[in-house]
């Protein structure tokens, strides 16, 4: 007697498990069963509807295989697996291992699903929809190697859960609307309108593309080139490598250059996925190289990228902002919108020189909300502060200021780890958690935002005063500083 199990189109792994469940509770054998796909027409007996006697007890790691396995692309996967699950039943073997040729296939089945859904991880690229209300809409076309949008695609709604989007591949569509994830048939390639971020990806990758280094076979293993048609920045590879042998001679007769403008402009997630962070940076350059591919929270995810301090790596001061904002945000520089331009004319007013301190800010993403085409400040929480404060304690560290100075309360908070209002303690200097004094004064935000002139006039007095003390409070000290405890 042969049996048909037939498997539906969308959620293989739990019909496959209850069918196979089902079968081997019948001791039906591998080879009595005919597993087919929902278009199949072959006829044949279906598996008894109901549960047999027999209970099959199969380890942890079954499950587990059969969970990656099952969204592999072969259609002997349902057999192979099935007879694995056989084996285990009657004890004959060991068909999980290596060393067991099933066992053996079956692993390696495993390993290529799992490398597929990081594939479409690190290369799915969105492009940007017409909203249809609040949320912002995104639309992707992937071409995955196997049935792995379903498992891929709860990444993306924890990634950008605060979006609507759409994954096209082939087989099937993912649709994530209102917080709801949900699939229907997939097709041909959606009709994605081209998107200015495109442009940003591929001046980034024209960028850093060093034709002194091209290793194809390294690229090739890490990006396979099946990928490439669809992503913004490989269109520009084969231009750049005709271009290659002349641009290696350039460079080599221009010798050392600064980084050409717009390297820094671009989304660093990216390159998060890329590679993996540093340990503990020795320098501010490593620590620099390091927070860019920060994933400590989730702020990073809709920021276009991480903003670190500049200034003077030696500096006696250090003033220390809430985090970039919309402007800072897309240049990749900490105060280069308003409240910046605010703080240097303050600077000048108390005699202090913007080239001699370190400028950077308690949280070095930008946080905000869409609203429409704008993206709306919003302050980051207790949480993202803690989780960047790793950061601003390395600034401290490999900088050694003699005093920092404390914009605002999210970076007194930052500094201090003491979450009182502001008021009474601005122009207050205060032991930070690093050791070192820290001077507490308003943000220049904070007085941009004042509804009266009279307020702002104060409070840009006091900041100037503040900043005035500071200044003194360096001419005179000697160095302290040790590391910021923190995780
Ligand atoms: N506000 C800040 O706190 N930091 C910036 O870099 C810009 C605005």
């Amino acid at each position: 007697m042969s049996f048909v199990a037939t498997l539906p189109d969308r959620g293989v792994p739990e019909a496959w498990r209850a069918l196979a469940r089902r079968a081997i509770s019948h001791r039906i054998p591998p080879d009595q069963i005919d597993w087919q796909g929902s278009g199949n027409l072959f006829a044949g007996a279906p598996l008894p509807a109901e549960a047999g006697p027999h209970e099959a007890r199969v380890p942890q790691a079954f499950l587990r295989l059969a969970g990656s396995v099952l969204w592999h692309s072969a259609p002997e996967r349902f057999h192979l697996l099935y007879e694995a699950l056989w084996r285990l039943d009657q004890g004959e073997g060991a068909p999980l291992s290596a060393a067991d040729p099933l066992g053996h296939r079956l692993g390696r089945m495993a390993k290529a699903v799992g490398r597929d859904i990081h594939k479409m991880h690190a290369f799915v690229r969105f492009r940007e929809l017409p909203a249809k209300g609040e949320r912002r809409s995104f639309g992707a076309w992937f071409e995955p190697a196997h049935h792995t949008l379903e498992p891929g695609s709860t990444f993306f709604v924890k990634r950008f859960a605060d979006m609507d989007w759409l994954i096209a591949t082939p087989g099937l569509i993912a649709r994530y609307e209102a917080g709801r994830l949900s699939y229907e048939p997939g097709g041909q390639r959606p009709d994605l309108p081209d998107d200015a971020s495109e442009a940003l990806w591929a001046t980034y990758f024209a960028n850093i593309f060093n034709p002194a280094r091209i290793k194809l076979g390294a690229m090739r293993a890490e990006m396979p080139k099946k990928y490439w048609k669809n992503l913004p920045e490989t269109r520009h590879i084969p231009a750049m490598l005709a271009d290659a042998e002349a641009r290696v001679e350039r460079m080599r007769e221009a010798g050392a250059t600064q980084p050409r403008p717009g390297a820094g402009t671009v989304s660093t997630r990216y390159r998060a996925t890329m590679s993996a962070p540093a340990e503990q940076p020795g320098s501010l350059e490593e620590a620099r190289g390091a927070a860019l591919q920060c994933r400590r929270c989730g702020l990073c995810e809709a920021a276009t990228q991480t903003v670190w301090g500049e200034g003077d790596p030696n500096a006696r001061l250090m003033l220390v902002g809430e985090q970039p904002g919309d402007q800072e945000d897309l240049a990749g520089r900490p105060f280069v919108g308003p409240a910046g331009r605010l703080l240097r004319e303050a600077m000048r007013e108390a005699e202090l020189d913007p080239d001699s301190v370190w400028l950077t800010n308690a949280v070095k993403h930008f946080k905000f909300k869409p609203r429409g085409k704008r993206r709306i400040h919003q302050k980051p929480d207790r949480s993202e502060i803690e989780h960047c404060r790793w950061w601003v304690g390395l600034e401290l560290a490999l900088i050694r200021p003699h005093l920092a100075l404390a914009l605002g309360a999210t970076a007194a908070f930052a500094l201090t780890g003491d979450s009182r209002p502001l008021a009474p303690r601005r122009g207050t200097i205060e032991t930070g958690l690093h050791g070192g004094p820290v001077l507490l004064t308003w943000h220049p935000s904070h007085i941009l935002r004042l509804p009266d002139r009279a307020g702002q006039a104060r409070l840009r007095q006091e900041l100037e005063a503040d900043l005035a003390t500071g200044r003194g409070h360096v001419a005179a000290a000697r160095p302290p500083m040790a590391s910021l405890a923190t995780d």
